[in-house]
């Protein structure tokens, strides 16, 4: 059993909202913080609209969209979180800006029984418990993934400290929120991002080298390997800014530099274009 009746989610952009977003469908009440008031804004929107849109077309009742959106409370200071039972950190991929989020959570949730959830992609749990001092056993990777109300994995990661305990408990909190949880181990880019990122690059030095435009890419793969969208799409879709973090990661963490984000990605990063969420990346987005 999880035992979870309050959420804190950390980080309100297109991650912490859906996780949010879906906790709430499942009757667990969600407190979604943010460091940027605007981030708060943006996401109560999306979720206000995601809800409405789902009970439009009829998935769950008008009832149900209103009671999940009463669940979901937005919190401005970092202290309002600290009677949650459980947190799931989803800020930007940074080491850094996360430890430092787990030396500040672990000095203000002491409770035994309060699991410290991480939603990094790629990022060593390991590293990351060890800013969280004594509490380092109950920090975990907690996976999900994007759209996270459509999509069905998420992907566990236990540290070297975390409990067996902690783990079993993520397993239920996920399956609770309609999820399944499968087990990874803590390397770089756990197994989801070890095989899909390297892709995603790879897309862009085919871009980059002139093999094919972007539509050509995307429709190849499309059509020719089955997926639901092309890489280049799909990296619009996650945030360039997020893959070319992954690819650092995984060169570190893999001690390979054919891991390192292809120049073209890092290009558009620094230019400002993240894709969906800044409206343009490899594509124009149009907002919604
Ligand atoms: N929230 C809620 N529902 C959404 C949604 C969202 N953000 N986006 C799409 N949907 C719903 C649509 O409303 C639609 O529902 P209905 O069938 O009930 O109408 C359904 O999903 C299909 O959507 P669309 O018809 O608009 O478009 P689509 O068929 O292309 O599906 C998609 C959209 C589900 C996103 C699909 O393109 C897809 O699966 N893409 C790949 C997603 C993927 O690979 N995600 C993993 C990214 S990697 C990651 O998350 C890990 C990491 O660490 C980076
Ligand atoms: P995002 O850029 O949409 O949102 C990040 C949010 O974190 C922003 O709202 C920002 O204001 C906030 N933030 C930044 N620093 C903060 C701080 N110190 N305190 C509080 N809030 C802070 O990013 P995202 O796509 O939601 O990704 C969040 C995390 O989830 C990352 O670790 C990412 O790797 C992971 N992830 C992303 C995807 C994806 O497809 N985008 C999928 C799975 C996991």
């Amino acid at each position: 059993m999880h035992n979870v009746k309050t959420l804190a989610v950390i980080g309100a952009g297109q991650m912490g909202g859906g996780i949010a977003q879906v906790a709430a469908m499942s009757g667990i009440s969600a407190m979604v913080y943010d460091s940027f008031p605007a981030s708060l804004e943006k996401c109560r929107a999306t979720h206000a609209f995601s809800l409405g849109k789902l009970a439009e077309k009829g998935k769950i009742s008008q009832a149900d969209a209103q009671a999940a959106l009463a669940r979901i409370s937005f919190v401005s200071a970092f202290d309002d979180l600290a009677s949650a039972d459980w947190v799931v950190e989803a800020v930007v991929e940074d080491i850094t800006v996360k430890r430092d989020l787990f030396g500040r959570l672990s000095a203000m949730m002491t409770r035994e029984d309060v699991v410290l959830a991480t939603n990094t992609s790629s990022i060593s749990i390991t590293e990351i418990a060890t800013a969280a001092g004594a509490a380092c056993h109950r920090v975990v990777g907690m996976h999900f993934f994007n759209p996270v109300p459509i999509m069905q994995l998420v992907e566990v990661i236990p540290g070297l400290q975390t409990d067996a305990a902690v783990i079993a408990r993520t397993e239920a909190l996920a399956t609770a929120m309609g999820k399944t949880p499968l087990v990874a181990n803590d390397r770089a880019g756990f197994v989801s991002n070890r095989v899909l990122m390297p892709m995603i690059n790879e897309a862009f030095y085919a871009w980059m080298e002139g093999v094919a435009e972007p539509e050509a890419i995307d429709g190849i793969m499309k059509l020719g390997c089955n997926f639901p969208m092309g890489p280049l799409h799909l990296a619009d879709f996650i945030g360039l800014d997020t893959c070319a973090n992954i690819m650092n990661v995984l060169a570190d963490g893999l001690n390979n530099d054919r891991y390192r984000p292809c120049p073209l990605l890092r290009q558009l990063v620094t230019a400002g274009r993240l894709g969906v969420k800044s409206g343009r990346g490899v594509y124009e987005h149009k907002k919604k």
